[in-house]
């Protein structure tokens, strides 16, 4: 929308055309180096995690055995939205996942909203995801050496502690290995995915020995409700393979491999959650996972009388949440890099180095804060918070592919969602339903995080996007929604 100084108003929107080209710009450039294989990894990198190994107690907590409805209706919310993200980061390479598209298609505006959004996905949920892996950690100190780090320096001060040393030491180690280079960090990634894998089958393969169908009965002692208000905090155990889109931009191949890598790594985790939800209720009841920081765990011992697999799971978790913080960690640089090249956020620090061809100064300055905050929050109510705000994303992802098929509908579409509309649509109703069943209090914050953002748009972002600031490329750039011209009509 221009303004009455002919300056792009605040639902300015992007060309795509600009957006691509940019990304070969002198010294801004990332390498690309990641195929299909690795981009799966970083994909079932991401998603495995906590939920699995933590949240999946307090899920059977609030549906009983019918947990397992919770996982499938969890995964098929996310079936949608991941096709959305397949057609828009095969079309859009590009990296900024949501946050990019959102500027291709809705607008400035309501592209910083989401680029503000997935910083509380992506940033803040590291530092909490860290404070979970500080926890795994000494109760696999406790399991395998029957030792635990002092609460002094494994708790946040709210918790009894001084500061979190584990948390801040995992964050800083994914700092260095993050500027140290993709390919390096797809290479670690890839490891820890075989591992935590093996930990899964492992816990099947005597989850499903020791197997008995008493603990199904009742299925489902909430009923309906309780099956949804669980998968909405289920839904956190599948978050990440969003993350396979922040990537796009140093995929080789990203036409073809970015939507395979997103729907076969949220397939494959799919597979592993629903057995092992089955296999966990086969071993342990519902009471005896809800209480534990570790159900699976849990789950062998008092279920299957099996206490030396305690070890073994708590590092399958340490090892599960590394890669969960190494992928996501890596996401938030991505979508940080992109809103500062965009001028949203300070233009300086979208500088690649030369050497390892990453954003190394972002990422160092970003893993600083992240620590920063993982030494002193607890974990608390990130979970929810961040779920409220991946969802958000996944209602602007699906809205975007139908916006963007009506505006640039001769786009060249690698990947195209079958039946659009009507397939985005269904995953914005899903998106909606889940995001319904949170708390008020997570609204509430959610909100506060909002408004936060658009302050800092208004004083910051605004006057200093690209669109703005280089007048001369903007006819190129911006399109008045309001007219039915061309993006190109408009170039000088
Ligand atoms: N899906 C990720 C996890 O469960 C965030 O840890």
């Amino acid at each position: 929308m221009a303004t009455t100084s002919g300056k792009p108003g605040i639902f300015a929107i992007r060309d795509v055309r600009s957006l691509i080209s940019e990304t070969a710009e002198e010294g801004q450039g990332l390498k690309k180096s990641v195929g299909v294989v690795q981009l799966t990894a970083m994909g079932v990198g991401a998603i495995i995690g906590t939920g699995i190994f933590v949240v999946i107690g307090k899920g059977a907590g609030i549906a009983g055995p019918a947990v397992i409805l919770s996982f499938v209706l969890a995964a098929v919310a996310c079936a949608f939205s991941a096709l959305s993200y397949a057609e828009l980061a095969s079309s859009i390479p590009v990296s900024g996942s949501a946050y990019t598209y959102t500027y291709a298609t809705l607008g400035e505006i309501v592209a910083w909203i989401i680029g503000w959004d997935l910083i509380l996905e992506y940033g803040v949920s590291v530092a909490g995801i860290a404070v979970g892996w500080g926890g795994n950690l000494n109760a696999f100190l406790d399991a395998a050496f029957g030792y635990q780090l002092p609460d002094a320096i494994a708790k946040s001060p709210s918790e009894g502690g001084v500061f979190n040393l584990p948390a801040v030491f995992i964050v800083l180690a994914i700092t260095l290995l993050l500027v140290r280079g993709v390919t390096e960090s797809a290479r670690a990634n890839l490891v820890m995915v075989v591992i935590k894998l093996a930990v899964l089958i492992f816990f099947l393969v005597v989850a499903f020995a020791n197997f008995g169908t008493g603990n199904f009965k009742p299925f489902a002692p909430d009923g309906v409700d309780g099956v949804t208000a669980a998968a909405a905090i289920i839904f956190f155990a599948y978050i990440g393979f969003d993350a396979v889109s922040t990537g796009s931009e140093e995929a080789k191949k990203p036409g073809r491999d970015l939507p395979i890598a997103i729907l076969a790594s949220l397939g494959i985790c799919t597979l592993f959650y629903v057995l092992t939800a089955v296999g966990a209720i086969g071993i342990a009841t519902p009471d005896q996972m809800k209480g534990s920081d570790a159900p699976l765990a849990a789950a062998l011992d008092q279920g299957a009388g099996i206490s030396w697999a305690a070890g073994i799971l708590a590092l399958g978790a340490v090892v599960a949440i590394t890669s969960v913080v190494l992928v996501i960690f890596y996401g938030q640089t991505r979508i940080f890099f992109a809103m500062c090249r965009d001028g949203l956020m300070p233009r300086r620090l979208a500088t690649v180095n030369q050497r390892y061809g990453t954003p190394a100064r972002l990422t160092i300055g970003l893993g600083v804060l992240i620590a920063i905050l993982a030494a002193l929050v607890p974990l608390g109510t990130i979970v929810e918070l961040v779920n409220i705000g991946t969802l958000f994303a996944f209602v602007l992802v699906n809205i975007g592919v139908i916006i963007l098929r009506r505006t640039r509908p001769e786009m060249p579409r690698p990947y195209r969602v079958p039946w659009s509309p009507v397939l985005p649509i269904i995953g914005v109703l899903f998106a909606l339903y889940l995001m319904s069943d949170l708390p008020w209090e997570t609204w509430m914050r959610f909100g506060v995080w909002l408004v936060l953002g658009i302050v800092i748009y208004v004083l910051y972002g605004y006057r200093n996007s690209r669109l703005r600031t280089e007048p001369q490329s903007t006819p190129a750039w911006a399109k008045d929604p309001d007219s039915d011209k061309d993006p190109e009509e408009n170039q000088p």
